[in-house]
């Protein structure tokens, strides 16, 4: 073995990860694979690296050389190695911590961690082989159902999901099919249905309308009316509406919409009409923040309107991505035709989901959260969280040229504009991309009609933001603003 090193020894440099003279091999060493290795590699196996510099990353080991990214390689590599090429991949991401973009949990504390790794292996769907697990995700839906004023929380329908999104697309589904039953009892046809949404509304309810062929009626949003309009709402309803989706934290700029007046809007039409349309809350963010930091706010099943509620677990629930919660009023509000019954998982389960196998670990890392944190540190978390985007949000509209959109009172979610005639040398994009140089991801956008002429910048701020960070990330975009106010547009 060291015979190789020592007769080679002239053509390795310590410091490159290639012999010296690797570009007489260069051509060959990045064709096609053949049989699953590059030609290089074939004819030149007297090259490789002796066993012991096989653990130092400063050399190329076998099976790194080349990576085929877009064929299954004939043979496998040493775990180290595989290890290494998809860790050093993912390098090249943004750092989770400075991506103020996600709304998505990117911290869980170390004991949450271990739990993810050890219960990584069981599938959600097997009921009947993980009677627990199934127990433990009937308590978390129990405990949603009360979180929300359910009027009974121990007897309504729930389910868990992989996220909002498939929430939301049950809930459609629900509201379509009740729709679809009273019109049937009355002897109605039922080809015509349409939903009422915000043109701010999550793009996952245009899917929904769309995969469901129901047809999607907006009510835009305006600068008097930054979030749905309840005289909006009134004008698109007809008695082909299965619904009106009302959400608390909309995604462009973290505002609850009024969904109290929405309701009572709702209520004077049925008494002035007879037409009964239900409510389903969009609360992906603020479902797990309104209960603890506005907990006087009449936003959920309080309202008799309100069917169904909907939550990212992984959002403001604290938990990594693949969670979602559904809750229903009551248990009437889920048609039960929508319900299969499997029984070849051994016993006979109720499932009402998109997908079949699903990781459990989510889910029970929401219980973990329910026991560590209580509601008490629920309430701590989204606060300092609520903390940090009020002072982020206040010193950014004293720098001079933006103007807040919203600053975090609502979910802990801030956006700002650039003030207008403040420059035509640099925009929110720019902003975007020069706060990037700093690590920190920033998102600019345009708002939905009918404001899309306005181009805002949001943060979100989560539980691993600390007012640390935040004071970084504020002498960040100082520096950032300096940069661009320094520059020549021509030059840009
Ligand atoms: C209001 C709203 N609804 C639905 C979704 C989709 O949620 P998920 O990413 O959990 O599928 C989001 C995501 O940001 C959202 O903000």
């Amino acid at each position: 073995m060291y015979s190789y090193y020592i007769k080679y020894r002239p053509y390795l440099s310590p410091f490159n990860s290639y012999p010296l003279n690797w570009y007489k091999y260069y051509y060959n060493f990045h064709r096609p694979a053949r049989n699953g290795r590059s030609d290089w590699f074939t004819h030149r196996k007297h090259l490789m690296w002796p066993h012991e510099f096989s653990i130092n990353p400063l050399f190329v080991r076998k099976g790194e050389e080349s990576v085929q990214h877009l064929r299954m390689p004939n043979q496998g590599a040493p775990t180290e190695n595989a290890y290494k090429i998809v860790r050093d991949e993912m390098a090249l991401d943004g750092n989770p911590l400075l991506n103020l973009a996600t709304f998505v949990t990117t911290w869980m504390e170390p004991t949450a961690d271990r739990l993810h790794l050890e219960l990584a292996n069981k599938n959600l769907i097997n009921k009947e082989e993980y009677p627990q697990t199934a127990a433990i995700e009937e308590r978390c839906i129990r405990i949603l159902a009360d979180l929300w004023h359910a009027p009974r929380p121990h007897h309504t329908m729930g389910a868990s999901t992989t996220g909002s999104s498939e929430a939301c697309m049950l809930g459609g589904l629900a509201l379509k099919r009740r729709w679809q039953h009273a019109r049937k009892k009355q002897g109605k046809p039922t080809d015509r249905p349409n939903i009422i949404l915000s043109s701010a509304v999550h793009v996952v309810w245009k899917k929904f309308a769309n995969y469901w062929e129901v047809e999607p009626r907006y009510v835009n949003i305006t600068p008097d009316h930054p979030s749905l309009d309840s005289k909006g709402v009134l004008a698109l309803a007809d008695e082909n509406t299965i619904g009106v989706v009302t959400t608390l934290g909309v995604t462009y700029t973290g505002l609850y919409e009024p969904i109290e007046k929405i309701a009572k809007a709702l209520d004077e039409l049925q008494e002035r009409t007879g037409l009964d349309i239900p409510i389903h809350v969009d609360a992906a963010s603020g479902g797990f923040v309104a209960p603890f930091l506005q907990p006087d706010l009449v936003w959920d099943f309080q309202l008799a309107r309100v069917k169904s509620i909907n939550v990212s677990g992984h959002k403001f629930g604290l938990v990594y991505p693949g969670l979602g919660w559904i809750i229903w009023r009551e248990a009437e509000d889920l048609p039960e035709d929508l319900i299969f019954q499997v029984s070849y998982l051994g016993g006979n389960i109720p499932t009402f989901s998109l997908s079949f196998s699903r990781p459990s670990a989510q889910v029970l890392l929401q219980y973990y959260n329910f026991l560590r944190l209580g509601k008490d540190g629920y309430y701590k978390v989204q606060k300092s969280s609520q903390s940090v985007a009020k002072y982020l949000s206040k010193a950014i509209s004293e720098m001079g040229p933006f103007e807040l959109f919203t600053d975090g009172s609502d979910l802990p979610v801030f956006s700002w504009r650039l003030k207008e005639g403040y420059t035509s040398n640099w925009n929110l994009y720019d902003l975007s991309r020069q706060l990037r140089a700093f690590g920190w991801q920033v998102p600019a956008y345009p708002l939905p009609p009918d404001m899309e002429n306005i181009t805002i910048m949001r943060v979100v701020v989560r539980n691993d933001f600390s007012m640390n960070l935040a004071h970084i990330f504020l002498m960040n975009l100082t520096q950032a603003v300096s940069v661009l106010d320094s520059l020549d547009r021509h030059k840009m």
